[in-house]
């Protein structure tokens, strides 16, 4: 299993980010791979023109296509997702998400804001076509502490607890929504048994 990990803060030290990490470590502990991706690296140039033909967002482009699942976290900004998040998801044709799992996750500076992913973010992974969308992790800032030095980043237990479900039901519904095969591939494999009987 592929898995593209999205983060939307543009800020280096981000709360949104660790639960990213969190994600892409009990991932990668189940045997998926996880391609990560922030939005602060793709070339701002490129995002403000709306560059269809930017290389690095062909590059994410084509590691979705290939994924099962996308997980996606933002930064609540101003009562929505953050805007450097939107410049990138503009940037993705309007199937990209056909054949995806989606988890998608928000932190905030308070609850007053929770419903941002239902609100805000679900409607535009719906116009990408998410094919099955999980309910969302919305995380306020208190229960997120950065780790220092050799001590890691901590969850409240609550959060955690949340962070683990809602990764069981990542997991599985990728395992129940096999990937179309390609049939391009399916061709050349033919051909090429053909070949070798
Ligand atoms: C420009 C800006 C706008 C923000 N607007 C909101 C907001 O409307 N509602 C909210 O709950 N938190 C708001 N916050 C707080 C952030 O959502 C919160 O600190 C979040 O965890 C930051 O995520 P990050 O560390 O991944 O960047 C805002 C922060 C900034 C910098």
């Amino acid at each position: 299993m592929l898995v593209v990990s999205l983060g939307g803060s543009p800020s280096q030290r981000s709360r949104s980010g660790v639960l990213l990490d969190r994600c892409q470590r009990w991932l990668q502990q189940h045997g998926v791979e996880v391609v990560s991706y922030q939005v602060r690296d793709f070339p701002a140039e490129d995002l403000l023109h709306a560059r269809f033909d930017s290389p690095k967002v062909i590059d994410l482009l084509q590691q979705i296509e290939n994924a099962d699942g996308l997980l996606i976290a933002t930064p609540v900004y101003k009562a929505s997702f953050s805007g450097a998040l939107k410049t990138v998801l503009d940037l993705l044709p309007e199937r990209a998400l056909s054949h995806k799992v989606v988890l998608p996750m928000a932190t905030g500076g308070s609850i007053a804001h929770m419903l941002a992913v239902d609100y805000a973010l679900k409607p535009v992974l719906s116009a990408l076509k998410a094919q099955e969308m999980l309910q969302g992790i919305f995380a306020e800032d208190a229960q997120i502490a950065y780790g220092e030095g050799s001590v890691p980043a901590r969850l409240a237990p609550e959060l955690a607890q949340r962070l683990s479900e809602a990764l069981e039901q990542f997991f599985s519904a990728m395992a129940r929504h096999p990937k179309p095969l390609d049939p391009q591939w399916l061709n050349d494999r033919l051909l090429s048994a053909r070949w070798s009987i």
